[in-house]
């Protein structure tokens, strides 16, 4: 496995060779310990961690302070990979000095390397503002979920002509700003490969097929730790769901029946 420290540059690095890039979400040090062991490229602290651990519905109730929470305790287990929180819902919109200092509080409190916001040409001067003071940006195109009420649910987005040069443009625009990647979110797979190839930098796709320079998946989708939802898009590579359900049903019997603990997990 290659231990290089995985960086805004190297990933630059990643997509100029045609390797692609692979990230996932994780919102604690136990998984994201165990993401950065497995080799991916990119830990993201996501703002769905609204829906994954909190429970809510959309990712609109999460705060800052839930994010510089959850980061700073995901920071704790990645060394080698790199390390982007989300910025949350209205943590950013209102005015540039909210984005800045949103930004600089989940470097300085919350550990992350690079910040993601979503949006195209409407927070491209808020990407080109971070980027000057040193913080990385991660845009966010397509389907973005803090937007889900104006989408009427979570649609793809960039069916028709219209949706689709808007995207590209904000795209192109997020670019020229200075983010050093982007999300690609639930589009179609030629309206994500034509982006890929318009812009310099990685695009990540989740939903938009396999022409993005990298993929992005939930970890509770790609782990199968809701046994009863996946979303159309993911891929399930384990059912871990079920196994925690086992194993607590396990535990469950042997304390009823008397069997836990036994004599090797009692003091003696
Ligand atoms: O919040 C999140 O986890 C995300 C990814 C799905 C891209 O934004």
């Amino acid at each position: 496995m290659n231990t290089r420290k995985v960086t805004t540059l190297s990933l630059r690095e990643q997509k100029a060779k045609g390797e692609k890039i692979v990230v996932v979400t994780a919102y604690d040090v136990t998984f994201a310990r165990l993401a950065d062991r497995s080799g991916v490229d990119v830990v993201l602290v996501g703002d769905s961690l609204g829906m994954t651990i909190q429970g809510n519905a959309n990712t609109l109730p999460v705060t800052l302070d839930e994010m510089i929470y959850h980061c700073r305790a995901a920071s704790r287990g990645v060394s080698r990979a790199h390390l982007v929180a989300d910025m949350p819902f209205l943590s950013y919109q209102a005015s540039m000095e909210d984005g800045i200092r949103s930004a600089g509080r989940l470097l300085k409190e919350g550990g992350a390397e690079a910040v993601k916001v979503e949006g195209g040409a409407e927070v491209a001067p808020l990407v080109e503002r971070l980027v000057s003071i040193g913080i990385p940006v991660m845009g966010h195109v397509g389907m973005t979920p803090q937007s889900v009420h104006k989408f009427g649910g979570f649609r793809v987005q960039g069916k028709s002509d219209e949706q689709a040069e808007f995207i590209s443009a904000g795209a192109r625009a997020l670019a020229s700003a200075g983010a050093y990647a982007m999300v690609i979110e639930n589009v179609p797979g030629k309206l994500a490969a034509a982006i890929t190839q318009a812009v310099d930098v990685p695009t990540i796709g989740i939903g938009a097929g396999p022409g993005c320079d990298g993929q992005v998946l939930v970890m509770h989708d790609l782990l199968g730790l809701d046994p009863d939802w996946s979303p159309r898009f993911a891929r399930r590579y384990a059912e871990l769901g079920l196994a925690t359900r086992d194993a607590f049903a396990a535990y469950a019997a042997d304390v009823r029946a008397g069997k836990f603990p036994g004599e090797k997990e009692s003091t003696k």
